[in-house]
C-alpha cells in the first residue's frame, strides 16, 4: 500500500526502460565504434539521448563521461531533450497496470501509429511509458503534456489523442 506516493521501484522503471532501449541500440555495435556514431544511433532510435545513458555511451566508446556530455551539448544533431511538440505518457506503474494500463498503451500505440519512445512522423506527438504519477487512486492515468487524465478508458484516450493539435 503506497497510496499516492510513487514507489521508488516505479520511478526507477522509467529510467530502466530508457536504459534498456539504449542498451539494445548499443548491442548492435560489435567491437569498437566512434562515440558520435553510437550517440547518433541512440538519438535516431529514441529521438533523444536519455541523460542516464551517458555512462553507457562512455563505457562503450571508452571515453570519459564528460566527453559524452560535451559532445551531446555541442552537436546540433544530438539532444538530451525528448522531441515532439506534445508528450503523451501512459502510466504503467503497478496500480495503473492493475486497472488496465496495458490496454491503454496498446490503444495509444494504435491510434498514434507509433511505439514507445517514438515520435509521430509529423513530429507532433511523442509517446512514452511512465511509472507512477503519484495519483494512483485516480488511475489508470495518462498524461498529455502537463495535464494528467485519470480513470482513463480506451475510447476516451482515443478521443483525447485525436484532439491533440498536430500543427502549431
Ligand atoms: S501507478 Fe501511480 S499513478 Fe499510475
Amino acid at each position: 500500500m503506497h497510496g499516492d506516493i510513487p514507489p521508488p521501484s516505479d520511478r526507477a522503471r522509467a529510467r530502466d526502460a530508457e536504459l534498456a532501449a539504449t542498451r539494445a541500440v548499443l548491442a548492435g555495435f560489435h567491437g569498437a565504434a566512434e562515440l558520435r556514431d553510437l550517440a547518433l544511433a541512440v538519438q535516431q532510435a529514441l529521438g533523444f539521448i536519455p541523460p542516464p545513458a551517458v555512462p553507457l555511451l562512455a563505457a562503450t566508446a571508452r571515453v570519459e563521461r564528460a566527453t559524452v556530455v560535451t559532445l551531446i551539448e555541442s552537436d546540433a544533431q544530438l539532444s538530451f531533450t525528448p522531441p515532439g511538440r506534445h508528450h503523451v505518457a501512459i502510466c504503467l506503474g503497478k496500480n495503473c497496470s492493475q486497472r488496465g494500463a496495458a490496454i491503454l498503451a496498446e490503444e495509444a500505440k494504435r491510434t498514434l501509429g507509433i511505439d514507445f519512445f517514438r515520435v509521430t512522423p509529423d513530429f507532433a506527438v511523442r509517446l512514452e511509458p511512465f511509472y507512477c504519477f503519484g495519483r494512483c487512486h485516480y488511475g489508470p492515468n495518462v498524461r498529455i503534456d502537463a495535464e494528467i487524465h485519470g480513470a482513463m478508458t480506451p475510447p476516451r484516450l482515443t478521443e483525447l489523442l485525436r484532439g491533440v493539435p498536430r500543427v502549431g
